[in-house]
């Protein structure tokens, strides 16, 4: 891994990316790529990564021309696929923009990665395709039992099937022409940067603001959570030693309702902010998402076995550090709130049952 393209670089995840290659791989040439307009790709989150060895290139990974013409200016070897639409909610109000970026996306660039890496004399010893995909795709776990790499998908969600379809086109591209891939599947990620629709920032913002903490149905629904940091390492481990062709399961152990967490949450806030205690009163169960998969559950044994990986953080410190960085950033939050696309979903989404 000498020259890396990391897709949806100015992402929650994708930046977050970039920062951990630009602290541990310093020698490495890194071009990102991001539409920059998508639901988060926010310039901010690239704040203070500048560097000679660092590109920052505005574009769509749907843009064919682009990508052959970066993959070949920056004889680009590695390509770390983060780009794409990953909030639920959106994909239920909007699934054509999800099948748009992250099926035909995913293609285009296996694609360009292909036409380049494969051409005649070459085999593609020294590249990597690396998609960055979900434990959503092996669906609702409820009644079945932790999933495994080798699992068969089950998606549920108009965006959990896009993310599965693009999975399937990156076996398929492996299978059939022999492109080097791999894939890891992480659990739900928490941590600085995160888009303020998602659960955790949604409540921290909102909880610090006064307003209602909304729990889809019961609350009891469970996701593994790990810090966006320990995602990043593990997805830096399976580049440095994962065999090309295997996929690996990132995430926990063990879950966490997301009533469990929003309290977990609740007590810090009240820690921090004794005269508004207790913010866990600012609960209220709201109507169900529809189709909401009640447990996501995979197994990450090959990742701790194969790899050696294991979070460094465990929730309440993921949790801890998260709170203190969105307490810390009013800049921040005030950019990712303030566009136009986000404030406008938002309200056609959540009504006003939120407020
Ligand atoms: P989310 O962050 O949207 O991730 P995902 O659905 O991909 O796991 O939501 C995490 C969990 O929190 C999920 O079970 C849905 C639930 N949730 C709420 O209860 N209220 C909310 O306002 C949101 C955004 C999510």
């Amino acid at each position: 891994m000498k020259r890396v393209l990391v897709t949806g670089a100015a992402g929650f995840i994708g930046s977050a990316f970039v920062r951990l290659l630009l602290d541990k791989r310093p020698d490495l040439r890194i071009t990102s790529l991001d539409v920059l307009t998508g639901a988060a790709g926010l310039l901010a989150n690239l704040d203070g990564l500048g560097a000679a060895s660092h590109r920052l290139v505005q574009g769509d990974v749907c843009n064919r021309a682009l990508l052959d013409s970066l993959l070949a200016d920056e004889d680009i070897d590695t390509i770390v696929h983060f780009a794409a639409e990953s909030h639920v909610d959106r994909s239920i109000d909007g699934p054509g923009a999800f099948v748009r970026t992250n099926v035909q996306g995913t293609w285009t660039l296996l694609d360009a990665a292909r036409q380049r890496w494969l051409r005649s004399g070459h085999d593609g010893a020294g590249c990597r395709f690396h998609q960055v995909s979900t434990d959503e795709v092996f669906g609702d776990r409820q009644h079945i039992g932790d999933a495994t790499e080798d699992s068969p998908f089950r998606p549920r969600s108009p965006y959990a099937a896009s993310k599965a379809a693009a999975d399937h086109l990156v076996r398929s591209y492996q299978h059939t022409y022999g492109l080097p891939v791999s894939i890891t599947f992480a659990c739900n990620n928490l941590g600085p940067r995160q888009h303020p629709e998602k659960l955790v920032p949604l409540v921290i913002l909102r909880a610090l603001a006064g307003q209602t903490l909304p729990l889809y149905g019961d609350g009891t629904a469970v996701r593994r959570w790990i810090h966006v940091d320990d995602h990043c390492r593990a997805v830096l481990a399976v580049l440095d030693a994962g065999q090309a062709g295997r996929a690996y399961a990132v995430g926990p152990l063990a879950g966490t309702s997301n009533l469990d967490l929003v309290q977990r949450l609740c007590a810090r806030l009240d820690q921090i902010r004794p005269a508004a205690a207790p913010h866990a009163d600012l609960i209220r169960f709201v109507k169900d998402r529809p189709g909401h998969d009640q447990v996501y559950r995979t197994s990450a044994d090959r990742l701790r076995t194969e790899l050696g990986w294991r979070p460094r953080l465990d929730l309440d410190q993921a949790l801890d550090l998260t709170l203190a960085w969105y307490l810390d950033h009013p800049d921040w939050i005030r950019k990712a709130t303030a566009r136009p696309a986000w404030s406008q979903w938002l309200s056609t989404w959540y009504g006003d049952e939120r407020d």
